[in-house]
């Protein structure tokens, strides 16, 4: 059967795929963030997970108000990069896992999660950065990608509470398909960040530490912080990190850390990384 390997939390700050782009990985300003996730790098090319399942947000470049899905799982075989702003980064195209991401489909539905199922869709930098933050820049992706889209833009966003129990559904479901596939869960977004308003800058550290610690030893808690935490806490953008309770449903009660990164600033927010392993 296939195999959860382990799980990453990782913001997705556009400017640090730029950064990668434009190879900028030594200059001062980046090479500190940079040096912090080279453990992450190391650990993931040990890994070699075959398989990505990303939980991550569009940002209005495959989907617009015009239609918002809470779960939508893209069963492509591949997805093209696009973005806001200065448009696709130059990065290659991600590989998909069409009988993987059919199997999480119909588990998940039947297990009472009503996915939204996308057969064409493209990738913004909520996927694409967390890529580059594992792998840099390759050719190509080393592995495929089951894309899990949630929806943090328009209110109501699910709560955390929701995302961790998704997170333990697909635990369920991958336990159970039927192939030898290493896949590794990915939660991406955050940390602290509000990007626009009277706030705008906003970066609360001591919140984004205490979430480190609280995901790894108290899930189950950290699953039922409120919206209203989130956006008070950790700006309106913060609400961003529910996506990191999708990753941790899907690992076992007790994990172990084997890495974490926190940096400030990466662009005006706050960057975090952290590496599980069941224990
Ligand atoms: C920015 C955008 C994001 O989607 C995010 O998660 C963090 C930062 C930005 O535009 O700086
Ligand atoms: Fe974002």
């Amino acid at each position: 059967m296939a195999q959860i390997i382990g799980g990453i939390g990782t913001s997705h700050v556009p400017a640090v795929g730029a950064a990668i782009d434009h190879n900028k990985q030594n200059e001062p300003y980046w090479a500190p963030y940079f040096e912090k996730i080279a453990p992450v790098r190391a650990w993931v090319r040990e890994a070699k997970p075959d398989v990505c399942i990303i939980a991550y947000n569009d940002h209005a470049s495959a989907f617009s108000l015009a239609l918002i899905p809470t779960f939508a799982i893209g069963v492509a075989a591949t997805f093209p990069p696009a973005d806001e702003g200065y448009g696709p980064r130059q990065v290659p195209d991600v590989a998909g896992h069409p009988p993987l991401a059919w199997h999480l489909a119909e588990s998940l539905i039947l297990d009472e999660f009503d996915m939204t199922i996308v057969n064409e869709m493209s990738v913004d930098h909520g996927l694409t950065v967390p890529l580059s933050v594992m792998f840099d820049q390759p050719k190509k992706w080393p592995c495929k990608v089951v894309p899990l889209c949630v929806n943090v833009i328009q209110y109501p966003a699910p709560t955390g509470n929701r995302c961790y129990q998704l997170g333990k559904a697909i635990r369920r479901a991958v336990d159970e398909f039927p192939g030898d596939e290493r896949v590794l869960i990915l939660g991406t977004g955050g940390m602290s960040h509000q990007l626009q308003g009277e706030r705008a800058g906003l970066v609360n550290a001591d919140f984004d530490l205490a979430f480190l610690d609280r995901i790894v030893t108290d899930p189950a808690g950290q699953s039922a912080v409120p919206h209203t935490d989130y956006l008070r806490e950790a700006g309106s953008e913060g609400i961003e990190l529910v996506m990191w309770m999708i990753m941790r449903g899907a690992l076992d009660e007790q994990v172990r850390e084997v890495h974490r990164a926190h940096h400030v600033p990466t662009s005006n927010t706050s960057n975090g990384v952290i590496v599980l392993e069941n224990a």
